[in-house]
């Protein structure tokens, strides 16, 4: 367990100040937060907005109305990082516009090159910090408010900030981190530079907040952290998730990311054993052949995996899994790639998270001989995708007839349904009304097809 670090609170009540001077001078003091990437960043852009509101910022729906413009980013892979540094180059706009400082944070803000790129070719972006330096916020607002110059801050040594209190979108669906950073180095992967060393919360914390979550009314609480298995804060993982599942309240409970190496026969007793943990489990297989995950660094082989497999599924018959898959790995044959869809054709996940390979600098995969075509990566994508679809949709078939609790979550995109989604976290468009919403309703499903299924709320009917 890491110590942690203690809020900047003099910063913060300088920002504070000016910020209400301001206020009387009626100048706005909107905060917007733009994200993008994984749910971690989801959850830390709440803390950012926690921290904006204590020094006097309001969170506001458009960029256009915001004082404070922050873009939490992404580095996994190239294609995304493309795009937020096209957003980035829209923001100057604001800036010129209403004066808003801006803000880029997380992943790529923690890469060597693009802090230099930002440094060099963004002159309007004031300040940047990397996953860990988040709570540093105030100190650079402030010394950018009192005339001071830009900051880029990095947080060698990575420490805890706890006591930011997260301005959560969504009071039914909560995550709380359990713990930040990554140890593993998977050699495509470019989390561990920038996220740092793994460091758990304390269990005690995270037990408290779940429990004012729970009174606060939350229906399910994700627990996030890069690779929760390996949490080590006063106990383990399977530990902490035990005493979880005993806090009081009509709530489920999640957890992502599971690395296959280090899950324990005690964590799938404890999900055997524990009715308010969700029968689901994300386990991220990326390749089924033992030759790419040995050059994938992922420290396990196929069969391991499969006998995970066959133990989750003995503890928890019907929990829903799915996976990552990266397509293409650099040296990644026709017949490795086979080796990945037998595997697919073997577990039949509920649904797969593909990833086309994406070569990302300082990472060891990088330099690694074998580098494929665009078109043959996009080929294997596509038959991936094909035989996932087909799967997903007989797997759906399965579903049609039975009933299940589903949280409803709001309207969907067809105006006629609501949305939400099963214990197991498969979507659900239904219908219901207005009241549903928040709540855990009892629904019969009617219909399902590969990527949804379609229900109807059983009339006054008590889930519980
Ligand atoms: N290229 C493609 N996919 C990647 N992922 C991580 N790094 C890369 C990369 N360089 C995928 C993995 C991981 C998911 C979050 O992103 O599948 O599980
Ligand atoms: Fe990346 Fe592997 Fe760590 Fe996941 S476990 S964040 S894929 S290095």
């Amino acid at each position: 367990m890491s110590d942690s670090v203690s809020l900047p609170l003099g910063a913060m009540e300088d920002v504070r100040r000016e910020n209400e001077k301001r206020a009387r001078r009626g100048e706005p003091l909107g905060v917007f937060v733009l994200t993008f990437g994984c749910q971690q960043n989801e959850a830390d852009s709440e803390k950012l907005l926690g921290l904006a509101s204590m020094m006097g910022y309001r969170p506001v729906e458009t960029p256009e109305e915001a004082a404070l413009l922050l873009v939490n980013t992404c580095a996994v892979r190239e294609h995304a990082e493309k795009k937020v540094l096209s957003i980035i180059g829209g923001l100057q706009h604001h800036k010129k516009k209403n004066g808003a400082l801006i803000g880029v944070v997380g992943c790529m803000a923690a890469e060597e090159h693009r802090l230099e790129e930002l440094k060099k070719s963004y002159p309007y972006v004031d300040v940047t910090l990397d996953p860990a330096s988040l709570a540093r916020l105030p100190e650079a607002i402030a010394k950018r408010l009192s005339g001071g110059g830009r900051s880029f801050l990095r947080t060698e040594e990575a420490t805890l900030a706890e006591g930011i209190p997260p301005c959560r979108r969504d009071s039914r669906r909560a995550s709380v981190s359990i713990m930040y950073g990554c140890n593993n180095f998977c050699s495509y992967c470019i989390v561990p530079y920038t996220r740092g060393r793994e460091r758990s919360r304390s269990a005690e914390a995270i037990l408290s907040e779940v429990r004012a979550l729970a009174e606060g009314g939350a229906r399910e609480i994700l627990l996030l952290g890069q690779n929760v298995n390996s949490y080590a804060g006063e106990c383990d993982f399977a530990t902490l998730l035990s005493r979880l599942a005993r806090v009081d309240g009509d709530f489920i409970i999640r957890f992502m990311t599971s690395h296959p190496k280090d899950v324990s026969d005690r964590l799938i007793e404890v999900i055997g054993r524990e009715e308010k943990i969700a029968p689901a489990f994300h386990l991220p297989l990326q390749s089924g052949s033992d030759r790419i995950l040995r050059a994938m660094n992922r420290r396990y082989d196929t069969a391991r995996y499969l006998a995970t497999v066959d133990k989750l599924r003995a503890a928890r018959p019907g929990i829903v899994l799915t996976s990552d898959i990266i397509v293409g790995f650099p040296g990644e044959t026709e017949e490795d790639f086979e080796a990945t869809l037998n595997v697919l054709r073997t577990v039949r996940y509920d649904m797969v998270y593909s990833f086309l390979y994406s070569r990302r600098r300082g990472t060891p995969a990088a330099t690694m001989e074998g580098y494929l075509s665009e078109e043959v990566r996009a080929d294997r994508m596509r038959r991936l995708l094909d035989l996932q679809t087909s799967i997903s949709a007989e797997i759906g078939k399965t579903y049609e007839g039975r009933t299940l609790r589903v949280l409803v979550d709001g309207p969907s995109k067809n105006p006629e349904l609501y949305s939400g989604r099963t214990e197991g976290g498969k979507l659900v468009h239904l219908k219901a009304t207005p009241a549903d919403v928040g709540e855990w309703k009892t629904v019969h499903i009617d219909r399902a097809d590969a990527y949804a299924m379609y229900g109807t709320v059983k009339e006054s009917e008590d889930t519980k």
